[in-house]
């Protein structure tokens, strides 16, 4: 696939999938998101010092609402292209879950350059050894089919699976450097779920 059409199939998938998304998300029924990953992110994101803070790839926008309940007003969602609103400088960037392209360098290049020079970005992503299954471990493209929710989905969900390596090696090509990675974990299977890379300009 090329980045072009990478893009389109992962925005039209997203506008299909829309209500059933917001659904899942509202109703809690994304058990790592429940047991581990949203605290995890709020929690970084509240260790960030206050200054304006852009979640891009923000969904139904579920994280600046935990934010604002915290009493974190400085807060903005974004849509990936919406660049009028995103020019920043941005004291913090969160794509939670949001970074599902294959050629990533371009677009952490541009959240880069909207970053404030002490500014960092918090990146969420599925831990690459949980998500592995029985695949080889290797970089590549995967559909999402949903499976645990029933008929709710209408389309897969196209998302470029990425090694450990790969993650340190888009962020460093964009030019970051990663000050702290955090590992959340199912805290009854001790399994890793996610990843948590805050990330600052090189
Ligand atoms: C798994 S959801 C996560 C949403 C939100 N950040 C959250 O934590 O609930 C992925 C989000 O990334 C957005 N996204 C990622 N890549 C995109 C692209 N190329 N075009 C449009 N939307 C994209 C989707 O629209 C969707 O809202």
């Amino acid at each position: 696939m090329t980045a072009r059409t990478d893009d389109a199939r992962i925005r039209a998938t997203w506008d299909a999938n829309a209500t059933a998304w917001t659904d899942a998300v509202r109703g809690g029924r994304i058990e790592s998101r429940r047991v581990a990953t949203d605290a995890a992110i709020v929690a970084a994101c509240e260790r960030q010092p206050h200054g304006p803070l852009l979640d891009v790839g923000c969904g139904e926008g579920w994280l600046l609402a935990a934010l604002a309940d915290r009493g974190r007003r400085d807060r903005y969602d974004a849509l990936v292209d919406d660049a009028s609103r995103c020019a920043g400088p941005w004291r913090t960037i969160v794509c939670n879950f949001a970074l599902l392209d294959a050629d990533l360098v371009p677009v952490l290049r541009a959240l880069r350059a909207r970053l404030a020079p002490d500014g960092a970005l918090l990146v969420q992503t599925v831990h690459p050894w949980a998500a592995l299954g029985d695949a080889r471990y290797a970089s590549a493209w995967r559909e999402e089919r949903w499976q645990a929710f029933g008929d709710a989905f209408a389309e897969p969900m196209p998302w470029y699976y990425r090694t450990l390596g790969d993650w340190v090696r888009a962020l460093g090509d964009a030019g970051f450097g990663i000050a702290r990675l955090e590992e959340p974990v199912h805290p009854d299977t001790g399994r890793p779920l996610s990843l948590l890379l805050q990330c600052r300009s090189a």
